[in-house]
């Protein structure tokens, strides 16, 4: 099932950001970033222990060469792929979700 998770305009360059898609659960989260033409979405959920990538709604933690960090046990994430590069859950990945751009809206795929 297709749900709209965002406008392309709620997005900024280079920045992940939180939303929850139109009809999910309020705690069931998706981190998304736009890079060029590029748009990376990934369930909000570290394959670790579960928990959050944002440490506060939309607010992210990096490493300098833009890995996205785990705020509970420091697990670092590319951008690319969702892949585990170092931490507790290393050579695991976040979980990419199926997305499609119609009219300028993001929309994802869900169970
Ligand atoms: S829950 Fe993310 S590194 Fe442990």
């Amino acid at each position: 099932m297709s749900v709209f998770l965002c406008n392309l305009s709620d997005l900024v360059e280079d920045k992940w950001m939180t939303f929850a898609a139109a009809d999910g659960d309020e705690d069931d989260t998706y981190m998304v970033k736009k890079q060029g033409e590029n748009i990376f979405v990934y369930r909000n959920f570290c394959p670790h222990q579960g928990r959050r990538l944002d440490y506060a709604p939309g607010e992210y933690l990096e490493t300098p060469d833009k890995q996205v960090v785990c705020p509970a046990h420091g697990a670092t994430f590319q951008t690319e792929d969702g892949f585990c590069t170092a931490g507790p859950c290393a050579g695991d990945a976040l979980r990419a979700v199926t997305t499609e751009i119609k009219d300028n809206q993001v929309f994802i795929d869900v169970d």
